[in-house]
């Protein structure tokens, strides 16, 4: 492989990802005097978080009384009890500072008539421990992602966080069990670079486009959940994954549930407001995972709506359109582009989509990546870390709340950087490394550079996309599991056989392209074999065979390992942490979820 030369780089920290987490990740860690360098394939403000909607939570009580030990209950529940509740204490307890913070680097949020951050209700949000909903979650409109993204950029620059845009990570420099940093192939020039790092913090998002029809950009390949993949470490909880109720049909782009938070609601093909039938006390703000499962019910039902009754209507037509201009006027203008539809007029088809992986690398509090070491579950690997969408600290569990993710990305980000400033030195030695680090990197990329098989990369795509699509539904069972486990074995397999017919190292997106489905069918893969392996209901796996959820066997997370070569699917557990951060906050022990 000596052909390829690295242009090398030595850096503190290496943030992977310029998504919220990432950003404010870099912005932490340059804070705190480290060098600190942020790798990212797209362009920072284009990262996903820009599509981030309705907002972020926090119990900032500016509409209503509120208690950060509200959210976290209402976390937990959301969770349907998979959450680790020392994160949970730690997301929930922080986020309102997290928020001023924002707030205070300028990011615009909308206000109260005071002046105060403005707050809407979200899906299993409540006051008083479930008594009803309240309103937490923090918007700038219908833009928070977007508002956020731009600040947090603007803020790392300040602070030099150093940029490398357009550029795409190809593996973890893995040594003897500890990361020393990580390759990049550059895309405008073709050059590859060698990254070494004293911490490398993943913060590469999910990875929905394993699926056909997703909110998530297509840039969403969930690239650092393969990479830990390939460097021999599990990942946990894949099995769950959130399908988002009010995707627009069809199209797949999201629409807010600050929607439904400003008082939209769904009906089926009877006019009826169904969700009153599933939900009785939070009705339409019920969390996504028993709305999807109510939609699809209402679906198969034969009460869908449309010609072939197989969607269901949002409406916002009875809603004030001044309301409408000033805090949705993103989703309008989605809804009118993509739908046809003014929504001050007739109401959104919409339809259950995949929306977010509450599974991802596992890590702790600190952001610290952990594995299962013998005896120990919580074993840290050293110089590595992983946040936002990639990781899974977990404090989302079966089933995130809707605008838990946004906070995440700034809760959990802040702590990686806080973390780096405790146990890394600025400008400390770091050891040599050898070709014989990144070899497999290289071969890989060679490979699949070279590779002249017989089906092309779209092809093999749509086939892992329709299989997870249809096998790993809303609800699933043994047997569509069973099927997908085949369907993606099969795709896996043919991996060999892929054709790329650039061998240009410059703008080669049929090369990426295909690096990205490589990262996605691996963590597919996984997804199947974890959904097939879990013979309970709970959160977003909602398994038909299996519809209890079953906490005597199943109260634990899932750990997966990935052998490269044979597809083979390798499962472990951790257990799920059943005690708090603090010593004066008391575990909240598992109920039935009814809302
Ligand atoms: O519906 C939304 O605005 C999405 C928010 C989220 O996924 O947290």
């Amino acid at each position: 492989m000596s052909a390829y030369k690295f242009i090398d780089h030595k850096f503190d920290v290496v943030v992977v990802g310029a998504g919220g987490s990432g950003l404010r990740a870099a912005l932490g860690c340059s804070q705190a005097g480290l060098r600190t360098a942020c790798v990212t394939k797209v362009f920072p403000t284009r990262s996903h978080t820009v599509a981030a909607q309705g907002g972020i939570s926090a119990s900032l009580g500016n509409m209503s009384q509120d208690d950060w030990r509200w959210h976290m209950y209402d976390t937990v529940k959301g969770s349907d009890w998979l959450g680790d509740q020392d994160a949970i204490e730690y997301l929930t307890r922080n986020a309102p500072a997290a928020v001023y913070e924002l707030e205070h680097w300028g990011v615009p949020f909308s206000r109260t008539e005071e002046g105060k951050i403005y707050q809407r209700a979200f899906g299993g949000m409540t006051k008083n421990y479930g008594e009803a909903p309240i309103q937490r979650t923090c918007a700038a409109a219908d833009r928070t992602g977007h508002a956020m993204l731009h600040t947090m950029y603007g803020q790392s620059l300040a602070h030099d966080t150093e940029f490398f845009i357009e550029y795409f990570a190809l593996d973890l420099i893995m040594d003897d069990g500890v990361c020393r940093g990580v390759t990049a192939w550059k895309l405008d020039d073709g050059t590859l670079h060698r990254f070494q790092a004293q911490m490398v913090i993943l913060a590469t998002g999910g990875y929905g486009r394993s699926y056909f029809s997703a909110t998530s950009a297509h840039t969403c390949t969930g690239d650092g959940n393969a990479m830990v993949l390939r460097a021999g470490l599990p990942l946990q909880d894949m099995e769950f994954v959130q399908f988002h109720p009010t995707g627009i049909y069809g199209a797949g782009c999201l629409i807010t549930e600050g929607a439904r938070g400003e008082g939209g609601y769904l009906t089926n093909s009877e006019g009826e407001r169904f969700m009153e039938r599933y939900a009785p006390s939070v009705k339409d703000l019920a969390p996504r995972d028993m709305v999807s499962r109510a939609m699809t019910i209402e679906i198969r039902e034969g009460r869908g709506v449309g010609p072939n009754k197989d969607h269901i209507f949002l409406h916002l037509d009875h809603l004030d359109p001044k309301i409408l201009a000033e805090r949705l006027p993103g989703i309008s203008e989605t809804a009118k582009v993509f739908a046809g539809v003014d929504v001050t007029k007739a109401p959104i088809p919409v339809l259950p989509t995949v929306h977010y992986n509450m599974g991802g690398i596992p890590t702790n509090y600190h952001g610290e990546v952990v594995t299962k070491s013998g005896k120990n579950p919580d074993q840290v690997i050293p110089g590595l870390m992983a946040v936002g969408e990639a990781a899974c600290v977990s404090v989302h569990g079966a089933n995130r709340l809707g605008s838990n993710s946004l906070i995440d990305l700034v809760v959990f980000g802040r702590a990686a950087g806080l973390r780096c400033a405790e146990i890394l030195t600025p400008g400390a030695k770091q050891p040599e490394l050898t070709e014989a680090h990144t070899a497999a990197h290289l071969a890989r990329f060679d490979a699949f550079r070279n590779a002249s098989g017989s089906i092309p990369t779209a092809a093999l795509r749509l086939e892992m996309q329709k299989a997870m699509q249809e096998d790993a539904a809303v609800f699933r069972t043994g047997e569509s599991l069973e099927s997908g486990v085949q369907r993606l074995a099969a795709v896996y397999a043919k991996k060999g056989d892929v054709q790329v017919s650039d061998r240009g190292l410059v703008w080669n997106t049929d090369l990426m392209e295909t690096l990205e489905f490589d990262n996605l069918v691996a963590q597919a893969v996984v997804t199947v074999n974890g959904a097939l392996n879990r013979t309970e209901s709970r959160g977003a796996h909602a398994r038909e065979d299996c519809p209890d959820r079953d906490d005597k066997k199943w109260m634990k997370h899932t750990l997966a390992w990935l052998d490269q070569a044979t597809g083979k699917v390798k499962i472990d557990y951790r257990p799920v942490h059943d005690y708090t951060m603090s010593e004066d906050i008391a575990y909240i022990p598992p109920k039935a979820r009814v809302y």
